[in-house]
């Protein structure tokens, strides 16, 4: 029986993290070959997933990134597809952060996304088709306490996502941005076990847990022919925020 993402190959950057991982898991399950990437993805369980095909690729370096297309071309001749799920974390209160902190977050978050994304553009937009999902997050519009760089990243790729979808849309390339809420993961439980005000912030008007499988039905759907008029949109995971009471 065919699969949705048969003969699909998507790139997934961030396939080492926790979200990353169970995107690249859900679209091989569904048919695709996936190129996971990470710096440490050589190192990453993908069980016995079928068609995962290991890249690892420093996304703060551009030439990294662009060997790495070029490497996933020669190899699969096509892209239909990215995600870009990058980040390192930096929370702490405001005046406690250093340029660095900021610019370690920029560098794998923003310029992570912005760098692949160059990358494969000139390829999707050669083939008329193809769909960019960025990861981005809630804190973009509703900051959790301490997530300056974060927060202010999400922002921003929140409306990099819009921006390249009006660009691009008329090439055939969708972008769009999932912006996760409390997931469960390595990274969030760390977060909500920090101070009781994170975890606070971390209850959903849904309850939880979110998690890493919720993310990637997102993305999933973003990346297919269902969303084929979702453009330059961004579409939160959730469970609705924080509840009222
Ligand atoms: N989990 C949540 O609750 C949550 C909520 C909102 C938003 N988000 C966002 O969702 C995305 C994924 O989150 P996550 O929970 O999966 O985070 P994670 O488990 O910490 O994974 C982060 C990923 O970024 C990769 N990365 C970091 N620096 C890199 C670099 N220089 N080059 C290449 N890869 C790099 C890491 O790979 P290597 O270390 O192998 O390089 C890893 O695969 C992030 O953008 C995060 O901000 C997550």
């Amino acid at each position: 029986m065919p699969l949705p993402f048969d003969d699909k190959v998507f790139w997934v950057t961030g396939a080492s993290g926790a979200l990353g991982r169970a995107t690249a898991l859900l679209l091989a399950e569904r048919g695709a070959t996936v190129v996971a990437s990470g710096r440490s993805v050589a190192e990453t369980d993908f069980g016995d997933a079928p068609r995962i095909d290991r890249l690892p690729v420093d996304v703060t370096d551009d030439a990294s990134v662009r060997a790495g297309f070029a490497a996933l071309l020669e190899r699969h001749g096509r892209i239909d597809g990215l995600v870009a799920s990058t980040n390192v974390g930096a929370f702490a209160d405001f005046l406690e952060l250093t340029d660095d902190d900021w610019l370690r977050v920029i560098q794998a978050k923003l310029l992570g996304s912005v760098r692949p994304v160059r990358a494969a553009l000139p390829t999707l937009i050669d083939q008329a088709k193809g769909a960019i999902v960025l990861i981005s997050g809630r804190g973009g519009i509703d900051p959790p306490p301490q997530h300056f760089p974060g927060a202010s990243v999400n922002a921003a790729l929140d409306l990099l996502a819009q921006s390249l979808g009006r660009r691009y849309g008329p090439d055939g390339v969708r972008v769009n941005a999932v912006a996760p809420g409390p997931i469960q993961s390595p990274r969030s439980a760390r977060l909500a076990g920090a101070t009781e005000e994170r975890k606070r912030f971390s209850r959903t008007a849904t309850p939880g847990p979110g998690l890493p499988a919720d993310v990637a039905e997102a993305v999933a759907f973003l990346l297919s022919d269902a969303a084929k008029f979702v453009n330059g949109s961004r579409l939160y995971v959730d469970g609705g925020g924080q509840p009222y009471a």
